[in-house]
Order: C-alpha cells, then sequence, then structure tokens
C-alpha cells in the first residue's frame, strides 16, 4: 500500500460536549475520533450544556480533559457579554474567545449590540472567534473597524460570506475565516436527501455558493471540522439538534479533492496545519505526525469512533485512511486502535 506521511493536522473548532452531555462524545471518544482522522491537536469550543463562560467551569472541563485526552487539546472560551470579570482569570488557560451572533446548538447567541463591548474587554491578542452568518456581517465590520483584535469568522458557507472577508482583508483588518468540509462537500440538494442528518449551522447551502468557494480557497485560512456529534435518537426526534460530525471524515474527503485536481497538497497542508497553528498560536512539533493509507475505500458508520456513530458522509468513496499517529515521538493510534493512554494528550494554553 501507499503511505503518505502528513505533520499533524489542527483542528480549531469541535464541540467534545465534555462535560455535560457526555452521552452524545466525551474527552476520550472526541480525541480518538480525531486520532482517527489524524488531528493530534483540537480546540473545543464552550456551548456545553452549562457554557464555559467562567474560571470555575472552564477548570471543571479542563479536568475532565486532563483524565482523558488522547490528543492535544486547547479551549476557545465563552461569552454572552455579561462576564468579562472573568476575562483576566482565564486569559492564560483559554486558545481563544468564541461569540455566537445567530441561533445555533445551546442558548448561546449574544444581543448584537454587545459586541463591541465584548471586543474591548477581551484581554491581550488571543483570537476571537465568530459565528457570524451574511445577516451579522456589516456590524463585525463596524466593530473590528473600531477595534481591530484579531477575528476569525468560523464555517464560512456562502458566496456573500466569504466576500465579506475577502472585503474586510482589503481593508487590512485582522480577520481570517475557516470553511467546513461539509459545506465543501456537501449542497442544500444533499440535505434534502439526508434530513436531520444534514442539519446543521450555518444550512448547507446552493451548489452556487460551494463553487464560489472551492474557486476562491486562497481566501479561505483554514479547514475546520465543526465536529458537532450528536446521537441518531437526537437527530431522528421532532426537533433534531444542529449540527454533524467530521473529525474522521475531512482528511479523507481532502486527499479525495486533491486526487480530483480540486486543490494541491500545499494548500491542504496549509489548511489543516500551518494556518491553524498560525492564528491560534500553536507550537508544532516535528515528531508528532501521521501516516495515511492512500488505497480507495468507503466511509462506513461502523468504523467511526465518535460515540455518535454515523456521518452524513456514509457510503462515500474516498482515499485516505489513517493507518498510524505519533504524537510528540509516541506512536498513539494504529490500525483503527487507540494505543495512548488516556490524559496522555497535553492540555495546551
Ligand atoms: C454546533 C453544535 O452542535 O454544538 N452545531 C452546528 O450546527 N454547527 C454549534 C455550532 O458550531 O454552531
Ligand atoms: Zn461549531
Amino acid at each position: 500500500m501507499s503511505i503518505l506521511t502528513l505533520p499533524g493536522l489542527i483542528d480549531p473548532h469541535v464541540h467534545l460536549r465534555d462535560p455535560g452531555q457526555t452521552h452524545k462524545e466525551d474527552f476520550y471518544s472526541g480525541t480518538s475520533a480525531a486520532l482517527a482522522g489524524g488531528y493530534t491537536t483540537v480546540l473545543d469550543m464552550p456551548n456545553n450544556a452549562e457554557p464555559i463562560t467562567t474560571l470555575e467551569r472552564l477548570e471543571a472541563k479542563i479536568a475532565s480533559a486532563k483524565k482523558q485526552t488522547v490528543a492535544d487539546i486547547g479551549f476557545n472560551f465563552g461569552t454572552l457579554g455579561d462576564n468579562f470579570d472573568e476575562f483576566t482569570k482565564v486569559i492564560d488557560k483559554v486558545s481563544g474567545l468564541k461569540i455566537y451572533m445567530n441561533v445555533t446548538t445551546g442558548n448561546f447567541k449574544i444581543d448584537a449590540n454587545k459586541l463591541i463591548e465584548i471586543y474591548k474587554a477581551w484581554p491581550g491578542s488571543k483570537t476571537i472567534l465568530l459565528h457570524a452568518e451574511d445577516d451579522v456581517s456589516e456590524i463585525v465590520l463596524k466593530t473590528l473597524a473600531a477595534v481591530p483584535k484579531k477575528t476569525h469568522i468560523c464555517h464560512v458557507s456562502s458566496q456573500a460570506e466569504l466576500e465579506f472577508v475577502m472585503r474586510a482583508k482589503e481593508k487590512g483588518l485582522p480577520i481570517s475565516c475557516g470553511v467546513t468540509p461539509h459545506h465543501l462537500f456537501l449542497t442544500d440538494k444533499d440535505a434534502e436527501r439526508l434530513g436531520p442528518y444534514g442539519h446543521m449551522k450555518p444550512f448547507l447551502k446552493s451548489a452556487k455558493d460551494q463553487k464560489f468557494l472551492w474557486d476562491h480557497l486562497d481566501a479561505v485560512d483554514l479547514i475546520e471540522s465543526d465536529h458537532a456529534p450528536h446521537t441518531k435518537e437526537e437527530k431522528d426526534s421532532a426537533e433534531p439538534p444542529f449540527g454533524v460530525p467530521g473529525l474522521e471524515t475531512t482528511l479523507p474527503l481532502m486527499l479525495t479533492a486533491q486526487a480530483e485536481g480540486k486543490l494541491t497538497q500545499k494548500q491542504l497542508l496549509e489548511k489543516l496545519h500551518s494556518n491553524p497553528a498560525k492564528i491560534f498560536g500553536l507550537v508544532t512539533d516535528d515528531t508528532t505526525k501521521v501516516e495515511v493509507d492512500m488505497s480507495e475505500r468507503t466511509i462506513k458508520n461502523e468504523e467511526l469512533l465518535t460515540k455518535c456513530g454515523w456521518s452524513p458522509f456514509a457510503g462515500r468513496r474516498v482515499v485516505g485512511k489513517v493507518q498510524a499517529v505519533y504524537l510528540h515521538g509516541s506512536k498513539v493510534f494504529e490500525d483503527g486502535k487507540v494505543l495512548a493512554q488516556p490524559g496522555s494528550g497535553q492540555i495546551i494554553a
């Protein structure tokens, strides 16, 4: 078999649900899925059942991760605009600040008028991550022009959203953006076929929007999985929650796109490794690497390590399966199995 060796991938946008919703995922299952997908570093989001908006909740989360993680993991802090006293207490323990400006999983949407106050209150230079869809782009632009703090726009999904980021970059504002694999590989047509299993925020968009993302890939700084596991039972309920898992399918999808000539290996490595490292100030290590078997295969739900046990990409033909992962020189994953001890991954600030 042909083996491709890559540096350990970095995903700055995952929801590992721990603590509070560990029936969906926990730090062990979530970071096991990360290794199976070639990721050695993940940054977790704060929209837990009890949102991570205080030092106390952050410390409880870090304590849980310390016992379980098999990959390196960092944490984005949360805010509803009423916890500024906590910012200085947590700043040395987090990777960034996540702000939700649109409705999604968890009651975590801020009052848009508070954005500028939050920007002023966030200390230092760690990145502010925004869930900011098209409808709020003007207020983001105004805020960023007034308080130019390093900002990452999460999961850009449409032509309008990417054009907004391109415009802000042209103005010299300190902005970056990410695109998810589901917005690159699925459209609103797939949403009809997938039903609740294609239901996420932002919604899947048209083929025209998707083509715009592919045609302007150089304006996209990174690929983020937005790994957002929910159980099948929850997805089949009357009100299915938003979100799809992605840690184990992103690399094979991107390698398949590379094989089809849709991007170069250099672009793939920038978006899955070097740009997320740069944007979130992460130190990389040459002894952290991934070996990928480049044979063709079909994505199967039964083979996934995520606790939710399903993928919107099940049944798809792809190239690339992670064969082995080395974390700081130790072999931590091989042949579908995690070798690392729970708690052996590093906690990153
Ligand atoms: C995410 C979740 O389930 O936590 N859902 C989603 O549809 N992406 C929340 C989010 O990132 O918006
Ligand atoms: Zn998310």
